[in-house]
C-alpha cells in the first residue's frame, strides 16, 4: 500500500510505500537525509521525527541511537522506521545531508 508522507519543513508532499523506509522513499524522491552507514541502523545520523501518523515499531538499532524520550516526542531513525498510515514528519538541520 502507499502512503503520503508530507515533509517538514520542506513543505513537500512524498508517496511512500509500506515496503519501502522512510529514508529509502526520501531519497528516491530527491529529498537529501544524512545516511552515513547506508541505511543499517548504524550511524544514527537518518534521524528524523513524526508528527503525525502511525509508523512501525521501534528497532533494537533505533534503541541504541535514542532515548525514550526521544521516541516520545517522534523521533526516528529514517532507515529503520517504514509507514502504516500517511504520517507528517520533520527532517532537523542536523539529519540535512549538506548541513
Ligand atoms: S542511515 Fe545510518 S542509521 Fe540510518
Amino acid at each position: 500500500m502507499d502512503y503520503k508522507i508530507t515533509v517538514k519543513p520542506l513543505d513537500i508532499e512524498i508517496a511512500a510505500s509500506e515496503d519501502a523506509s522512510l529514508l529509502d522513499s526520501l531519497l528516491a524522491a530527491d529529498i537529501e537525509v544524512e545516511s552515513i552507514c547506508g541505511g543499517l541502523g548504524v550511524c544514527g545520523s537518518c534521524k528524523i521525527r513524526v508528527l503525525e501518523g502511525n509508523a512501525t515499531e521501534r528497532t533494537q538499532e533505533e534503541e541504541d541511537h535514542l532515548t525514550d524520550e526521544m521516541f516520545e516526542q517522534g523521533d526516528r531513525l529514517a532507515c529503520q522506521t517504514y509507514p502504516l498510515s500517511d504520517l507528517v514528519i520533520n527532517i532537523p538541520a542536523s539529519s540535512s545531508a549538506g548541513s
